[in-house]
């Protein structure tokens, strides 16, 4: 087990006391493993999720968007193997009635022998042998609840871009190689040690599947490999804390002849954040097979017809907000005071500039309300005139606003303003005519 590190506690204290993330219906003693992004929370992951549909969808010719929705025909998921096949190996405790994976690194011995501890209220001998859940919650299509069929809320947003993929080819006129990237929730029942945000029960995907002649899943599984880890180094996250990692025999999903996950090392040690799967034609072939309408692509050049290999990348949403949080947070000592601050990437920050009148009086209050108006149009701005200037400062350090701008006496005279840098607390005079022009500059990337 990697050694304790107090940094999470501080992380998801932080995340609440700022409004990055707070805990689920938390006035009523919260629901386990949701949660909840508020103000600056909701900011970050928006800019996340759009960095990924500009790299993924706009900047390429051959990848479209689709939005499928939720509830699925219950045979999808049948024939993607989901039912049969997506499971999780759970124990239970017959003392306290507690359920954990089995590989729950706070169980001590093997779990259905006499030895075995349960982690929670230490008997012995009382945790079962594995045994295997399925992931997927249930629920009703219907009005009257017995008789209405049974849907899935999705495990993976995956499973819409399949039954789509002709829809989308014959409507785009995309030829393969081509792909299709979604943003969307999915579900899993999922049992967990904590963590905070790194595995819960809703979350958000951004997946995409690249249809690929079979034969040449190799090469572009290959491509994306380096095509992801480059995104994944784009957010400014450090590289040594970065590494891919390749699924053994007993690791890959169902549905993959090869997979990497991307990996971060998180406070608490490596773990993934998004997967590059090869999933062959196995989902193609099953819904083919299972819904009986041909799936085969026509190669017009070569008058071929296949089945589309799939080479999938598939990135959390939630998670990878986790790891860029997790990566921007740093205690500093600054002029022999300490100064926790979120080191994002300033494309990603979800302030990108805070206005600050220096002091209440001569006129700055009223050229800073006048500057944060104009700006507010074309950034995501913040105005603070509440204590003194370097509380002010400390509070958009732990926000990782980029740059703050302080209206100060001189102002006044020259009509110019400091810009404080977040990281390397330099402060620079510009005209407050040409601040937009600044920001804009400074934040490109
Ligand atoms: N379509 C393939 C697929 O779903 P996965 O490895 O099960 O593959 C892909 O999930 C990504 O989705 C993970 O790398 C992770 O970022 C995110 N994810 C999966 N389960 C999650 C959970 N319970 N909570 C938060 N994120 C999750």
């Amino acid at each position: 087990m990697p050694p304790v590190d107090s940094t999470m506690d501080k992380l998801v204290s932080l995340a609440k006391r700022r409004g990055f993330v707070f805990q689920s219906s938390e006035i009523y003693g919260g629901l386990g493993s949701v949660w909840d992004y508020g103000p600056l929370g909701v900011e970050l992951k928006k800019n996340i999720k759009e960095r990924w549909w500009r790299s993924m969808v706009h900047e390429r010719e051959d990848i479209e968007g689709l939005d499928a929705a939720i509830l699925m025909h219950p045979k999808i998921w049948e024939a993607s193997g989901h039912v049969a096949g997506f499971t999780d190996p759970l124990v239970d405790c017959r003392q306290c009635k507690n359920r954990f994976r089995a590989d729950d690194p706070r169980i001590k011995g093997t779990p259905g022998e006499p030895t075995a501890q349960c982690p929670v209220c230490g008997s012995k001998g009382t945790l079962t042998a594995p045994r295997l859940f399925n992931l997927m919650f249930k629920t009703f299509i219907g009005p009257v609840e017995e008789a209405a069929a049974v849907v899935y809320l999705r495990p993976e947003t995956a499973q819409g871009i399949y039954v789509n993929y002709l829809n989308v080819l014959q409507s785009s006129r995309q030829k393969i190689p081509f792909g299709i990237a979604q943003i969307g929730k999915a579900f899993r029942n999922e049992i967990t040690p904590g963590n905070f945000t790194f595995r819960t029960r809703e979350f958000e995907q951004m997946e995409m599947q690249f249809f690929v002649k079979p034969g040449s899943d190799l090469e572009w599984f290959e491509f994306w490999k380096a095509e992801r880890m480059k995104w994944a180094q784009g957010l400014g996250i450090r590289p040594d804390k970065l590494r891919f990692h390749q699924h053994g025999p007993g690791e890959l999903a169902h549905y993959a002849k090869d997979a990497f996950d991307i990996e971060y090392e998180f406070p608490f040690g490596w773990n993934e954040f998004e997967g590059i799967h090869n999933r062959t034609d196995f989902d193609l072939s099953r819904h083919q097979q299972a819904s009986g309408k041909k799936l085969e692509y026509l190669d017009t050049a070569t008058n071929e017809r296949f089945i589309p290999y799939v080479v999938e990348t598939s990135a959390g949403a939630d998670r990878t907000t986790l790891v860029v949080m997790a990566d921007a947070y740093r205690e500093e000592e600054v002029e022999g005071e300490k100064r926790v601050v979120m080191r994002f990437h300033p494309a990603l920050a979800p302030l990108k500039a805070a206005v600050f009148p220096l002091v209440n009086k001569e006129g700055m209050p009223e050229f800073a309300r006048r500057l944060y108006d104009e700006l507010r149009g074309r950034f995501n701005v913040f105005h603070d005139d509440g204590g003194s200037i370097g509380r002010r400062y400390r509070r958009q350090d732990e926000a990782g606003t980029p740059f703050g701008i302080t209206v100060d006496g001189q102002t006044i005279q020259d009509q110019t303003v400091t810009v404080r840098d977040r990281d390397t607390l330099q402060q620079e005079r510009v005209a407050a005519s040409r601040v937009a022009e600044y920001l804009e500059q400074r934040l490109r990337g």
